[in-house]
């Protein structure tokens, strides 16, 4: 039986999460909300392992089909080990990245069939699904030109405009096909802007 909140928050490089996941713990926090920041891939001992291989550089090459995998068994290990049990305890959980990075990424960048992410999905997910998603949307280059400074890109940073063109663009496919989980929330203007947005969403919960 679930009895917190689980939220994700997704979007290109640069788009923000770190910034309003700031805003979010704070806010929450200031309604007596226990909230648990976790990420993706990553957010447990194993998951954190499994990140270290797909994002490092050392890793030179790898097969489309083995970085979605990696993704849901990090993603399994996540799910199973800390959200549930935290959502369990009543507790609110927030994940910077969740599943729809997979299809933006794994599906709209590298091109993998959506319907083999779906059956991944259903296979590790089962019904399970997050109560809402923040996608914060910024065109690709200006996300980028805010995280330029930020030095050494991992494996999948290093993809062209291209990729992560197509990426921004399965995001807002699937926001689209699930409006009601999904909100879109304009992250081009300041910061402030964004957290208006996300502030007024939260309330909604
Ligand atoms: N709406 C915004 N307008 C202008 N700058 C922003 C905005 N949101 C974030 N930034 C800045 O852009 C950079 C990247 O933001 P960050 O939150 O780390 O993005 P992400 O975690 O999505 O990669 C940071 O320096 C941050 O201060
Ligand atoms: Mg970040």
């Amino acid at each position: 039986m679930q009895k917190g909140k689980f939220i994700t928050i997704d979007g290109v490089e640069g788009a923000g999460k770190s910034t309003q996941i700031d805003f979010i713990c704070n806010y929450l926090d200031s309604k007596g909300i226990n909230v648990i920041l976790t990420r993706e891939p990553g957010g447990t001992e194993l998951g954190e392992k499994i990140r270290d291989i797909l994002l490092s550089t050392d890793t030179k090459s790898m097969h489309a089909d083995t970085e979605l995998l990696l993704m849901f068994a990090a993603r399994n290990e996540h799910i199973n080990t800390k959200i549930v049990p935290a959502l369990e305890n009543g507790d609110w959980v927030l994940s910077d990245r969740f599943t729809d990075s997979s299809y933006a990424y794994q599906g709209a960048g590298r091109g993998l069939d959506i319907e083999r992410i779906a059956q991944l999905e259903k296979w590790v997910l089962q019904d399970f699904t997050p109560d809402m998603t923040l996608l914060l949307d910024v065109p690709v280059e200006l996300g980028m030109s805010r995280v330029e400074s930020r030095g050494k890109k991992d494996r999948i940073e290093l993809e062209n405009i291209e990729f992560f063109n197509r990426v921004r663009d399965g995001y807002i496919s699937r926001s689209r096909k699930f409006p009601n989980r999904i909100k879109l929330i304009d992250s081009a203007k300041n910061i402030e802007h964004t957290t208006e947005q996300i502030k007024a969403v939260l309330d909604s919960l």
